[in-house]
């Protein structure tokens, strides 16, 4: 793959006026213009089916990008002059007639060409196989793809062989936007940048980890979808695994894509099956029912606008993961993530063993482990939990735990952290697939939670209920404190 992301490049965005493209992917490609890394030459088609003119077009992202960009970010120059690349065509995805006007469009065959496709993965096969038998796309030409890549693995095989008929998978650009996340890709920075965690990093050292991925919006008009999604597939399968990966992988050998995704896999692979007999111990989801969001009263999820009232989805997941290697063996990883939770937040927690033999006083025994705090967002950064003496005169030993405290925006006075589509867009100019999933990271992803999903299918058992504003059902609190536990809770 050429990696030169000053090359002009052709954009083909499917699904452009889509609710991904005008929130996310515009906005995003408006910032890489503001930064000016859009190389001169850069154009961009956006393709959908509604009948409207490339000004119409214009004029309405505009409109989209005055209101999803931050005021002070926004400018109206910049705006105009990033819009002069786009042209709008109107298509019938299904049909290959259409196609020979996405050939025409193209002034320079040379141009590296992307096909995004922001639309649903159903189209994803379909779109392939008519840009290839227009002759529309060659070997070189970078294909990006959404998740969900499927709803379990039988139906990810289906779209990934749709997709490996027409592509390589080294042209192909599997999109988990957490691994655009700047904090996320922090991980790889703070595992091997930093010897003083690599010797700590095994179960030597580390007792547990916890993992939280809250938020407190809940379906947001996405009821259709999510209903039939759910949680777990929702966010478990792809974001909360791939963070596990992170956390838990061998260095990688360097920093190539296939480097850090063979890692990855073989932290997939190693995951212990949560069988039938298991599930009371490790499994936890829940559904929220009324509560408070942010001070105002909210509905539960079977009273959402557009909602099936009899409905078993899972808003909620908590659960215990263990990897069975010898670096992770015997640490759990405890998960969960929901929606209406009494904040956003996302953060993991690595808890350090506690020193062999202890000498203070006894009552302060609790404190005696370490703590590493990573918080993806808000306020990224990450805090070491130490501990020192107390101080003052009649404090004798006494113990007192407080954090080397890293906050990204205060230390490196960062102007702003860029979203995680400028970075994956970004990446895919360059040609580098290493923030993008491989084949077999979301075929092993699905073995593992298609048998959880199994378990809960056959039990036929309803989810536990969670009043919204609340941080998911008792049964989350249960299973961690069956352990000698608890999540964590900032003092
Ligand atoms: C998406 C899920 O992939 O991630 C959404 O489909 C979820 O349900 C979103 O809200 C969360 O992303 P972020 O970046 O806001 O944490």
């Amino acid at each position: 793959m050429v990696k030169n992301a000053n090359a002009p490049c052709d954009l083909m965005l499917f699904g452009a006026l889509g609710d991904l493209a005008q929130r996310k992917l515009f906005p995003a490609l408006y910032q890489l213009e503001r930064a000016g890394l859009l190389a001169q030459g850069s154009r961009i088609l956006a393709i959908a089916r509604t009948k409207a003119t490339t000004a119409d077009v214009r004029e309405q992202l505009f409109e989209k990008l005055r209101y999803h960009v931050k005021d002070r970010e926004f400018d109206a120059g910049v705006a105009n002059a990033f819009l002069q690349r786009v042209d709008y065509l109107l298509l019938d995805f299904t049909d290959p007639e259409g196609y020979g006007a996405l050939r025409e469009w193209r002034d320079e065959p040379n141009n590296e060409l992307i096909v995004y496709m922001a639309t649903p993965p159903s189209m994803y096969g379909v779109i392939a196989r008519n840009m290839k038998a227009t002759s529309c796309c060659n070997e070189k030409t970078r294909v990006v793809v959404e998740k969900p890549i499927g709803h379990d693995l039988e139906s990810s095989r289906v779209i990934n062989d749709e997709l490996g008929e027409v592509y390589h998978e080294n042209q192909l650009f599997r999109i988990d936007h957490y691994l655009g996340k700047e904090t996320v890709q922090n991980l790889i920075a703070l595992r091997f940048a930093n010897n003083l965690f690599a010797s700590q990093w095994d179960q030597n050292h580390i007792s547990h980890v916890e993992i939280t991925v809250a938020e407190s919006v809940g379906i947001e008009g996405r009821w259709g979808y999510f209903d039939q999604a759910g949680q777990i597939r929702d966010m478990i399968q792809n974001h909360l695994l791939q963070l596990l990966c992170l956390m838990a992988m061998d260095p990688p050998a360097d920093l190539s894509a296939d480097s850090i995704r063979d890692e990855k896999v073989k932290v997939l692979k190693a995951l212990k099956r949560i069988t039938p007999d298991m599930m009371d111990r490790y499994v936890v989801r829940g559904q929220y029912t009324a509560g408070t969001s942010n001070g105002k009263p909210v509905p539960g999820y079977l009273e959402e606008e557009d909602a099936n009232k009899g409905s078993a989805t899972e808003t909620f997941v908590a659960l215990k993961a263990e990897i069975d290697n010898w670096r992770w063996s015997g640490v759990p990883f405890y998960i969960r993530t929901g929606k209406r939770l009494p904040e956003k937040l996302s953060q993991i927690i690595i808890h350090f063993k506690p020193a062999p033999h202890y000498i203070f006083d006894p009552d302060q025994k609790h404190l005696a482990n370490n703590k590493l705090i990573i918080r993806l967002q808000p306020d990224e950064g990450m805090a070491l939990k130490i501990l020192t003496k107390d101080q003052g005169l009649d404090k004798g030993m006494r113990l007192r735990q407080g954090p080397l405290e890293l906050t990204f925006s205060e230390t490196f006075e960062a102007e702003r952290i860029p979203d995680a589509y400028e970075r994956l867009l970004w990446e895919v100019m360059k040609g580098n697939q290493y923030l993008f999933v491989r084949r077999d990271e979301v075929e092993y992803a699905w073995r593992w939670v298609d048998e959880i999903i199994a378990n809960w299918r056959d039990s036929g058992e309803p989810p536990k209920r969670y009043a919204a504003g609340t941080w998911g059902p008792v049964a989350s609190i249960a299973m961690i404190t069956r352990d000698g536990r608890s999540w964590y809770e900032d003092a």
